[in-house]
């Protein structure tokens, strides 16, 4: 089977890119770098031994995409490629609206045209916004906060309407909660631009020097320790996600969703107690007044997933850690390998590599 993977060189896509070489599939890869390397894909190469085609492509360019659908049989899509910083969408919500939403009905459009409707979309928990009850089960309505999660809960709207029209879809919305971690190799991991937003890469960062303090936002929820909780998952559980849920629909049509959570919640403070016990570098903190639209807590009902799918995160908080620490002590300035100040060698056409 060949699936295509858009978004394939980042970091959920990447993890996924090795899960599926490694379970016998083909893939074919678009993405154009806006926010991560061609490194990633070689060293998805190197860690499976396998090779495959990427297209350096933007998703707005439908004669790009009409190319690669024409160049091969392509059984399922998985679609990955977005952009992803809630607060940069706040800032630039047009952006996020014309890059994400009109990128993806390209790609639905394009795949319409060629008759290949299998797809998983890389949704995620900010669909649910701030959720009335924990854990959280797919069935409540979805109240998205901010442009970047409006983003994710229009295309799930999108595919709704499009599966209804049309039985022979099959689609699956995939919704991640805090994917963490790395691939055990420490070839592949989490590679942000600029500062973190996030808290794993953060603290890696400070564990190999490159920051000095992790700011805590808030320490006054209504939470065990006054610290927000979430659901942080596997990046490489996560990724089995997407195998178990395209072995599902060989045999299922329609659209469902499911979250892709552990089901535990764990602290700020938890998660900085198992980083500093795994890696045993001590991560200096203060507390800061709460980050504007964060939520107190956030944890998955995972249920749906492991009955339909027969899918459940295996790995637990130390495991998360310790592979986000082996990839950052690995690769301390991630893919940048000669300095962080190397710009990246992006392609100035659209081109095909091997
Ligand atoms: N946190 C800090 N300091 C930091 C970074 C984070 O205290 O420097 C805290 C946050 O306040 C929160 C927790 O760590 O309590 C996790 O924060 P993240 O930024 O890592 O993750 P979020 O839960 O805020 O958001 C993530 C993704 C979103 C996605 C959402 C889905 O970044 O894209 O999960 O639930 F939408």
């Amino acid at each position: 089977m060949t699936i295509l993977v858009t978004g394939g060189a980042g970091y959920i896509g990447s993890h996924t890119c090795v899960e599926l070489l490694q379970h016998g599939y083909d893939i074919i890869v678009v993405d154009n770098f806006s926010n991560s390397r061609p490194e990633s894909l070689h060293r998805v190469k190197q860690i499976t031994g396998r090779t495959f085609q990427t297209y350096y492509i933007n998703l707005l360019d439908k004669k790009s995409v009409e190319k690669v659908f024409l160049d091969h049989q392509i059984d399922a899509v998985i679609h990955f490629a977005g952009l992803k910083a809630v607060g940069e969408s706040v800032a630039v919500p047009l952006q996020y609206y014309q890059n994400n939403v009109k990128g993806s009905l390209i790609l639905f459009e394009v795949m319409e045209q060629f008759s290949v409707k299998k797809l998983i979309f890389s949704s995620s928990a900010t669909v649910y916004g701030n959720p009335k009850t924990v854990p959280i089960t797919e069935d409540v309505e979805l109240r998205a906060t901010n442009p970047y999660g409006r983003t994710k809960q229009m295309i799930e709207e999108i595919l709704l309407d499009t599966a209804h029209a049309d039985s022979s879809w099959s689609i699956a919305l995939l919704r991640y909660f805090n994917p963490i971690g790395a691939h055990e190799s420490g070839l592949i991991g989490e590679d942000p631009e600029g500062p973190p937003n996030n808290l794993l890469p953060y603290i890696s960062q400070i564990a190999i020097g490159r920051r000095e303090q992790l700011r805590i936002f808030g320490n006054n929820y209504p939470t065990a320790d006054g610290t927000g909780v979430r659901d942080y998952i596997h990046v490489v559980d996560l990724a089995m996600g997407h195998l178990k849920a395209l072995e599902h629909m060989q045999k299922n049509h329609g659209i469902e969703a499911y979250n892709l959570g552990t089901g535990k919640g764990y602290s700020v403070l938890e998660v900085v107690d198992a980083f500093e016990r795994v890696s045993g570098n001590q991560i200096p903190y203060t507390f800061v007044k709460r980050r504007p639209g964060d939520i107190s807590s956030c944890f998955a009902d995972p249920a749906k997933a492991k009955k339909q799918l027969a899918w459940q995160a295996m790995r637990g908080i130390e495991e998360m850690c310790a592979d986000a620490w082996r990839w950052q002590r690995n690769n301390p300035t991630g893919y940048r390998i000669i300095s962080e100040k190397t710009p990246m060698q992006k392609p100035t056409s659209v081109f095909l590599m091997h």
